[in-house]
């Protein structure tokens, strides 16, 4: 099957009553995992790679590896740009068929995220590729970006950002962290008021160590995705550090990375069931 159109999996989700995980990727096996995990669930979502990890393998390297792989399987999946940190970013990934775009200028000023925000979404929408963007500052190790800042999504902020950038996915910070490092304290509160003031769906980033009974209530509050990263990762690193905690003359890199393949996706067939109480 081919990629997913970012707007055809939205609808897809809003038809069929689901929040979609976004599970980022690193490498072939994480990839390979993540689809096969889809598959076997039955169940679409998104596929994800930082601009960080684009430091590590360029747009056209993903996404010729993610088509490549997803011509076996029939599951809907859109291939998403996550914490998209420059305009190069954006272009290089609609240019390599990126079919979702999240810009994330929230470290920025409220009037420069809203410019940068703005023009991404005039660039993305020409090619019909809809826009995630970010407001407020959430904590914790996204790759190889530590953040400080835990500013929480400013509900009064909300209306005037999503008219005014024509975002169409909104990332909030309501005491959701990145990484294992830092324990997440979802404020509900604050997500029902987000949830009444925004026009568009909203995301939860740091998915890894959300308790599934808390991400199953934020669904109630027009969530459409939920993003895992280090969940999967610790999966595919754990594989090969028990191998090697138990025999230091361990190579077989190809046995261990079909292990780390399986294990991993049994991470991502838990979660995708559990996010939606199936
Ligand atoms: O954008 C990606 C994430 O928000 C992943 O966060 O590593 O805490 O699951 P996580
Ligand atoms: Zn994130």
């Amino acid at each position: 099957m081919q990629l997913v159109n970012g707007y055809k999996l939205m609808d897809y989700a809003k038809e069929k009553g689901l929040v979609l995980p976004a599970f980022n990727t690193t490498n072939y096996e994480l990839t390979a995992a993540i689809i096969k995990g889809y598959q076997s669930t039955g169940l679409g979502g998104y596929i994800a790679i930082s601009s960080s990890n684009l430091k590590l393998s360029s747009p056209k390297i993903i996404a010729d590896m993610v088509k490549s792989v997803m011509q076996d399987f029939s599951t809907p999946i859109a291939l998403h740009l996550d914490h998209g940190k420059s305009f190069e970013d954006v272009k290089a990934c609609i240019e390599a068929g990126f079919t979702s775009i999240m810009v994330d200028a929230s470290h920025l000023p409220f009037e420069e995220n809203i410019e940068e925000v703005k023009r991404t979404v005039e660039y993305c929408h020409f090619y019909g590729i809809p826009v995630e963007a970010e407001l407020g500052a959430i904590s914790g190790k996204e790759d190889d970006h530590v953040s400080e800042g835990d500013d929480k999504t400013n509900p009064e902020d909300i209306q005037e950002f999503v008219e005014r950038t024509n975002c169409d996915l909104l990332a909030v910070a309501i005491g959701n962290v990145h990484g294992m490092d830092l324990t997440p304290n979802l404020d509900f509160p604050l997500l029902e008021k987000i949830a009444k003031l925004s026009s568009v769906p909203l995301v939860l980033h740091g998915g890894s160590g959300i308790p599934f009974d808390q991400v199953r209530r934020a669904k109630e509050q027009n969530l459409i995705k939920v993003n895992y990263g280090s969940d999967l990762r610790q999966a595919f690193i754990r594989t090969f550090g028990q191998a090697y905690e138990q025999n230091h003359n361990e190579f077989d890199i190809m046995s261990l990375s079909k292990d780390a393949i399986i294990n991993v996706e049994e991470r991502v067939k838990a979660i995708i069931a559990e996010v939606n109480g199936k």
